[in-house]
């Protein structure tokens, strides 16, 4: 099959008691976009974090390019699959922002000529050229967002899984957000409560409801659903 990302009856639970993820199915074909929705708690960033192995499902596969993810696929796996976390300072860990950005391709091993210009573009994709010099903890929440997407760009994976990109920023920086993600190649997995971005980008979206897929659809057939988005707490 042509599936680029794929959750395979995924179960975990933080603690032994309570299940957050209830065996959740979900493929992706290659340069497809889909967008991950629903109410806080239901599971969104937990089902991501799994997608490159910072979480280990209780049961269930993940599977990229037709490989499983097992310790031993691991860093290949985490070279395929980029990760924009919910919180940029989850990503965020070099003093300054070029060093954070060129980070992931010096680790690569890229040679320095590369590695600069990898930062450049990923920077200049976010339209964060200018805090290249900039200590990252002094940026404001919206600049960590670009620059912490900048960071995953910079490794070019060819599938990006992304928290709430579009949260914190400012109407500007979310409209240049969405036309960059709309002109990427990348299979992108995109949870989110900006459900204009879902519209404007995914032709699909999938609703989560307590570690469950609710529904998987069209986004316009979805999300004119108003009795489904009620139920699900949306
Ligand atoms: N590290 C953790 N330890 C224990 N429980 C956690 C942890 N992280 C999340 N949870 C719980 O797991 C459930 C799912 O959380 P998750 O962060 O995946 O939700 P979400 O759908 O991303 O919500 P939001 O829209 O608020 O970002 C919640 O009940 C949350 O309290
Ligand atoms: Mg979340």
């Amino acid at each position: 099959m042509n599936q680029a990302l794929l959750f395979e009856n995924l179960h975990f639970a933080y603690t032994p008691d309570s299940e957050v993820l209830r065996g959740i199915t979900l493929g992706l074909t290659r340069s497809e976009r889909v967008a991950l929705i629903g109410a806080n708690g239901a599971g969104k960033s937990t089902l991501l974090l799994h997608a490159n192995g910072l979480l280990t499902p209780s049961r269930g596969r993940v599977i990229v390019e037709g490989q499983a993810l097992t310790p031993h696929t691991l860093a290949s796996i985490r070279r395929q699959v980029g990760l924009v976390f919910q919180n940029p300072d989850d990503q965020l860990f070099m003093p300054i922002v070029e060093e954070d950005v060129g980070f992931g391709p010096a680790n690569m091993r890229l040679p320095h000529e590369q590695v600069a210009e990898r930062v450049e573009q990923a920077l200049r994709a976010v339209n964060a050229l200018d805090l290249r010099h900039r200590s990252t903890h002094q940026l404001s929440g919206g600049e960590k967002r670009r620059v912490a997407i900048a960071t995953v760009l910079a490794m070019e994976p060819s599938i990006m899984v992304m928290d709430e990109p579009s949260a914190g920023l400012d109407p500007r920086s979310r409209r240049e957000l969405i036309t960059l993600l709309g002109t990427l190649n990348h299979t992108l997995l995109i949870a989110t409560h900006d459900l204009d971005l879902a519209r404007r980008l995914c032709h699909r979206t999938v609703i989560i409801q307590a570690g469950r897929v609710a529904a998987d659809s069209a986004t316009v057939q979805l999300l004119n659903n108003k009795r489904l988005m009620r139920r699900c707490g949306l």
